[in-house]
């Protein structure tokens, strides 16, 4: 396994902007989908590609296309979902699955209420969630992936603490972490601090 983190500097601005209480529902949704087609465009690095001949105006030539990687995106709902539209505009052929997960307020642990993905099983799943805080969501939502049969898993974060980065890495070795930030800390409520607060919330504007 491998945790990636992109320090671009657009990135790092961008999430500074959504870090900041002061930053409107619409400018943090704008530079969540900003920040994830950045990232998709490391996710994507190491894809292969293959030659086909084609014909310039000029002449034939070998070209190069990305080649195989059938992608499937999957957001935990809901907070996932403000990373799609990013990831979507540089692979637009990907499929897009659906985990229902929602933390109890009480106990912090992640409660599963939907789950609908693709039925090939072959296709590599890109799993979003802008936060990894006790890591127990995306535990879950990887093993749910797992006993459904797929086996090529990464997952796009953009905040993670210590706590959830280490959970994740020791439940899912196999599985490729990218992320724009690894923070401090959880306060005792089990946010991420200093965070960005409630991701859904504020993609949502429902607080
Ligand atoms: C948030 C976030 C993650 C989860 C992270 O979702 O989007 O899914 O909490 O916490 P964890 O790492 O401790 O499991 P939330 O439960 O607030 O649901 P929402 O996106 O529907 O608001
Ligand atoms: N969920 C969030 O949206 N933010 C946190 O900091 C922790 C869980």
């Amino acid at each position: 396994m491998s945790v990636h983190i992109i320090d671009h500097p657009l990135v790092q601005h961008k999430l500074s902007i959504m870090r900041d209480k002061r930053t409107s529902t619409n400018k943090f949704r704008q530079s969540l989908q900003e920040i994830s087609m950045l990232m998709g465009y490391e996710i994507t690095k190491d894809f292969p590609l293959a030659y086909e001949e084609i014909e310039t105006p000029l002449q034939k030539m070998n070209a190069p296309k990305v080649a195989g990687k059938k992608v499937v995106i999957a957001p935990i709902l809901r907070a996932g979902l403000g990373m799609v539209d990013g990831l979507l505009s540089l692979i637009p052929s990907a499929r897009v699955g659906h985990i229902g997960m929602y933390r109890d307020e009480e106990t912090c642990l992640p409660v599963f209420y939907y789950y609908k993905m693709p039925a090939n099983k072959d296709r590599m799943v890109i799993l979003t969630d802008p936060m990894l805080a006790t890591g127990g969501s995306a535990c879950d939502a990887i093993a749910r992936l797992k006993e459904d049969g797929f086996t090529n898993i990464r997952m796009m974060a953009l905040v993670a603490s210590p706590q959830g980065l280490k959970a994740v890495c020791d439940a899912h070795p196999d599985v490729d972490i990218y992320l724009a930030a690894l923070d401090d800390d959880l306060n005792e409520r089990k946010y991420i601090l200093p965070g960005l607060g409630d991701a859904g919330d504020r993609i949502f504007g429902t607080k």
